[in-house]
C-alpha cells in the first residue's frame, strides 16, 4: 500500500518533535518513524534532512547502515532468528543458512510473495533454549529448519 505523502509528512513532524531535545536524536526518531510507518520510505528522507538539518547523505547513511531499518514493507509474517552467541553455539548459523536458502531471501529481505519477512536479533533472552526464532509475536525455542517450516505453512 502506498503511503500518503501527508501522512509520512506529518509522522516525521511529530516524530522530530517527539526526540527534538535529545541528544543523537536520529535514531529515535528513526525508530518512531518505522513503528508508525512499518518502515523507512524513501520519502522520509528529505522531509526529516530539511527538518534536523542535516544532508540526505548523512539521513539515507543511517537508515542504511542499520539492520534494524527496514526500507520496505514488511512480510504478512516477519522471522526473527537469533544469532548471538549462546544461540549461535547450539546452531543458529547453520539455521539461517538453511532457512535463508529455503526462503531465498536475505536478512531484511521479504519473499516476492510478500509472505514473509527475515530479519536477525541478537538475543531475546531465551538463550538456554537456543537457537531461538521469533515468529510474528510468538517466541519458539530449539528451533529447526524443518519445524520452522511447519510453522510458517501452519499461518498460511
Ligand atoms: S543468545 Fe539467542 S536468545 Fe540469547
Amino acid at each position: 500500500m502506498a503511503l500518503l505523502q501527508e501522512n509520512v509528512e506529518e509522522v516525521v513532524r511529530g516524530a522530530v518533535e517527539a526526540h527534538r531535545d535529545d541528544r543523537g536524536a536520529l535514531l529515535p526518531i528513526l525508530h518512531d518513524i518505522q513503528e508508525k510507518l512499518g518502515y523507512i520510505d524513501a520519502t522520509v528522507v528529505p522531509i526529516l534532512a530539511k527538518e534536523l538539518n542535516l544532508s540526505r547523505a548523512d539521513v539515507h547513511g543511517v537508515v542504511t547502515f542499520y539492520h534494524d531499518f527496514r526500507k520496505n514493507p514488511a512480510g504478512a509474517t516477519t522471522v526473527r532468528i537469533c544469532r548471538a552467541e549462546a544461540c549461535q553455539s547450539v546452531g543458529a548459523e547453520r539455521l539461517t543458512e538453511l532457512v535463508k536458502s529455503r526462503l531465498g531471501v536475505d536478512f531484511g529481505q521479504t519473499t516476492p510473495d510478500g509472505g514473509v519477512t527475515l530479519e536477525q536479533v541478537f538475543c531475546f533472552g531465551n538463550c538456554a533454549l537456543g537457537p531461538a526464532v521469533q515468529v510474528g509475536e510468538k517466541l519458539y525455542g530449539r528451533m529447526d529448519a524443518d519445524r520452522l517450516a511447519g510453522v510458517l505453512e501452519a499461518g498460511r
